[in-house]
């Protein structure tokens, strides 16, 4: 069967154009600079982009906060510098994904400011009101802490306008047939310029009706419309979403009948991997993939470690969080939210090896790995920065001044330029040139991980190891097996499983290229203390068959 679903086995970099690589000098990246760096993403083995918001903003949420879906924020370049961009990433075989961000509107975005001020117009309609303010005006803030409601008194319209999130970002009337009729207008400027689909921000809160006094309610009707639309514009085009979800909500996202999102963030499992990697203990983890397992054919799900949020770790129980709090984010200045860790990868872990560790797990997980900007060289964070601008500061690309992001002395966000993980110490340039270094060995990884399509495709099956510490996944794929083992503690642990397969006496380690034979059934594999392998199950020669994707 002929298979199309090339998000089945690709790599995914999430980046943003603003702290990227700035050409012209202004102190913030844009679009020139990113096609400059595209040979750098195609080196390291990238097959997909996602960009974050780029389209006009007052850009006080990090472009969450669009004035105009239809343009590019002047900023980053023109239109003209955007379809460039676009033909310079497909000709290197490059797909790029762009977000959609349409629960809701910059308060400053035209359709806002004309339903404020005038009522009769169409556009009125296209936000949600209430009169009098709701009962629950102040339950149900994504940021709480700095939200401080949801319902907020709008002085020009005299009325109480929703938004879940700041109240800058007033919430866009999804049951209006008007406002999704923009939404596929959106999608269908973005299509025609050549995306390959959209990362659709904050899913859940797309798709519900929130109105005054009532409980809320879920239209994945919506998703499936949008979905519909895609597909007859761009037969191959993906909807990646943001949807932080208990199981077995998931699938109602998916849609059984494969009528909603391709992709979705696998937020669970990465709380789960978080609490393995700060306990040590993999069981956990195990269960959180077990419950997002077997999805609808044409589903699958992202892996992330860090994006640009914050660690959200709101689904683990309290003393799961705890546990993670106390090794990653001890400091009050650490945490956000009431509920997350606004770190990036590298200070958290710490070490070279659980670094390596966390890494090899991500490109291991039954899915799609999204890797994000500067987390191959291990770039830190700036906690002197406010809320989540603690993990966007510039690409480090060499030691020349300003990190060779720009030639600016003010740039958009401070480079790190002080401690273990400034731009002297933590830089492309340097990485490149250094056959051990973090850079190299990731793109060693990606390299291994695209000859192993059975992560992607295949089905999994999580092994007994005798280490509550290890966690060993099988995966299988028309005819042909492997298997990985993550070790989450310090101690080194010997390993005992049998990997079930029909004559797997030889197992191949991909890593290393070396075989081990096993006597009987029984593998016993050591793993040094944070401990990774990779191993084909089988012959060395056997034919392999490469997806048709
Ligand atoms: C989710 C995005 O990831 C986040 O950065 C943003 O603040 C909210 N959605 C609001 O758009
Ligand atoms: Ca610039």
């Amino acid at each position: 069967m002929i298979e199309d679903l090339w998000y089945k086995n690709t790599v995914l970099y999430a980046l943003n154009v603003e702290t990227f690589m700035d050409a012209n000098g202004d102190g913030i990246g844009d679009f020139e600079g990113l096609m400059r760096r595209l040979d750098y993403l195609h080196a390291l083995g990238v097959d997909a982009i996602w960009l974050s918001p780029f389209q006009c903003t007052p850009n006080k949420d990090d472009g969450y906060d669009i004035s105009d879906f239809f343009n590019v924020d002047s900023r980053y370049g023109s239109g003209g510098d955007f379809v460039e961009f676009m033909h310079q990433a497909n000709k290197r075989g490059i797909a790029v994904i762009i977000d959609l961000v349409v629960n809701h509107t910059s308060d400053a975005h035209r359709w806002f400011q004309t339903g404020r001020s005038q009522k009769e117009t169409k556009y009125y309609n296209y936000f949600v009101w209430s009169k009098r303010r709701p009962k629950g005006w102040n339950k149900g803030m994504v940021f709480p802490g700095v939200q401080k409601a949801t319902w907020t008194l709008d002085k020009v319209a005299q009325e109480y306008y929703y938004h879940r999130f700041y109240d800058f970002q007033p919430d866009l009337n999804m049951d209006n047939p008007d406002v999704r009729t923009e939404v596929r207008r959106i999608m269908g400027f973005w299509l025609q310029l050549g995306v390959a689909g959209f990362r659709v921000d904050a899913v859940p809160f797309v798709i519900e009706s929130a109105l005054p006094n009532q409980k809320a309610k879920m239209h994945f009707e919506y998703l499936a419309e949008f979905r519909k639309f895609l597909q007859w514009r761009s037969g191959d085009a993906i909807l990646l979403g943001e949807a932080n979800v208990l199981p077995p909500d998931h699938l109602k996202f998916f849609g059984e009948k494969e009528e909603g999102l391709h992709m979705m963030f696998n937020f669970y499992v990465n709380q789960h991997l978080f609490y393995a990697l700060a306990s040590g203990d993999a069981a956990a983890l195990e269960k959180a993939l077990v419950k997002t397992q077997n999805l609808p054919r044409t589903a699958q799900w992202a892996h992330f470690l860090r994006n640009h949020d914050e660690l959200d770790l709101g689904r683990l129980t309290d003393a799961q969080r705890a546990v993670v709090f106390e090794r990653f984010g001890k400091d009050k200045n650490m945490q956000l939210y009431d509920r997350g860790i606004r770190r990036r990868l590298a200070p958290m872990l710490g070490t070279k090896a659980q670094i390596e560790l966390a890494y090899s797990l991500l490109f291991a997980l039954p899915g799609t790995p999204v890797l994000r900007y500067g987390d191959e060289i291990g770039m830190g964070d700036d906690l002197n920065l406010p809320e989540r601008n603690a993990v966007r500061t510039p690409m480090q690309w060499s030691n020349d001044a300003q990190a060779g992001f720009s030639l600016h002395k003010h740039t958009v966000q401070p480079v790190i330029s002080k401690g273990p993980f400034s731009y002297d110490e933590v830089n492309v340039e340097k990485q490149r040139r250094d056959e051990n270094s973090l850079f190299n060995w990731t793109a060693r990884m990606i390299r291994i991980r695209k000859e192993c399509p059975e992560i992607g495709w295949g089905e999994w099956k999580a092994l007994r190891t005798g280490s509550p510490n290890v966690l060993a996944l099988r995966y299988d794929w028309r005819g042909r097996s492997m298997l990985t083992l993550h070790n989450f503690s310090d101690k080194p642990q010997e390993v005992r499983l049998r990997p079930g397969v029909k004559g797997a006496d030889t197992l191949v380690n991909l890593l290393a290229n070396e075989e081990c034979h096993a006597a009987g059934q029984v593998h016993r594999i050591p793993l040094e203390g944070y401990g990774y392998r990779w191993l084909r199950i089988g012959t060395h020669s056997q034919i392999l068959e490469t997806p048709k994707d």
